[in-house]
């Protein structure tokens, strides 16, 4: 399917305006694995577009992130908080050196923490979840199911549709159907990742609070070494 018609089935699902998703969707220019812009294991364009245009709509004050490696997805995510000009982005990954590609003047929006995301702190909650760990069925289903307890709005997985074309060692969407009870995804033209979204009926967005301090302090994005 064509970006935009996934932007629509999306946005009747979680009871959005199509239009402005597109919309939004159209401002980004961050690119994908298939532009060259970000290598193998990121998104395609439109994947990260429809992230972007989420983020930009939903307007987020807190996102939890698994999954960075160079960091594409994470560069989707702090461009639209910055276009948002509000809202912050708590990443982790396994690699220290992941997100090494995101744009130093995205920096101040995001913390990163290292570790395994099965026991790594994680902020109290969240508005917007976007997962992106490692793909198969054990891990999937214990992470989604962690991240299902942060109250998010909605939470999107990537490669939900990897194993069609890589086989079983991904196993995305079955993990997500057990943990969060839908299988809604949409592959769009030239991907064969695809994403998986879940909106959360019992989701309220409630007064700010104060973000949770971690057990251990994650290190501040920006500053290394
Ligand atoms: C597919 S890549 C993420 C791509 C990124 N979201 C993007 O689109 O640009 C998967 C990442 O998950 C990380 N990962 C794998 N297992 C993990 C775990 N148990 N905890 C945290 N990160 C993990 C890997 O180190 C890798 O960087």
């Amino acid at each position: 399917m064509n970006r935009d018609d996934a932007l629509r089935q999306i946005a009747a699902d979680g009871k959005l305006d199509a239009a402005a998703l597109i919309a939004y969707a159209n401002e980004n220019h961050v690119g994908g694995r298939d532009t060259g812009a970000w290598p193998g294991m990121s998104v395609f364009a439109a994947e990260g577009e429809m992230i972007y245009a989420l983020v930009r709509a939903l307007k987020p004050r807190q996102v939890v992130e698994i999954g960075v490696a160079s960091g594409g997805t994470t560069t989707h995510i702090l461009t639209a908080l910055e276009a948002n000009g509000s809202g912050t982005l708590y990443s982790v990954d396994l690699d220290p050196q992941a997100g090494v590609s995101v744009p130093a003047a995205l920096r101040q929006r995001w913390t990163f923490v290292t570790g395994d995301a099965l026991a790594a702190p994680l902020p109290e909650w969240a508005d917007f979840v976007f997962e992106d760990g490692e793909h198969g069925f054990d891990f999937t289903k214990r992470m989604l199911l962690r991240l299902k307890t942060l109250n998010p709005q909605v939470i999107l997985s990537h490669d939900a549709l990897t194993h069609l074309t890589y086989g079983e060692a991904f196993q995305v969407l079955p993990a997500f159907k057990e943990a969060l009870g839908t299988d809604r995804t949409v592959l769009t033209d030239g991907s064969i990742a695809g994403l998986a979204y879940w909106f959360n009926a019992d989701y309220q967005r409630e007064p700010v609070v104060p973000v949770a301090s971690p057990a251990r302090a994650p290190r501040k994005a920006g500053k290394r070494g």
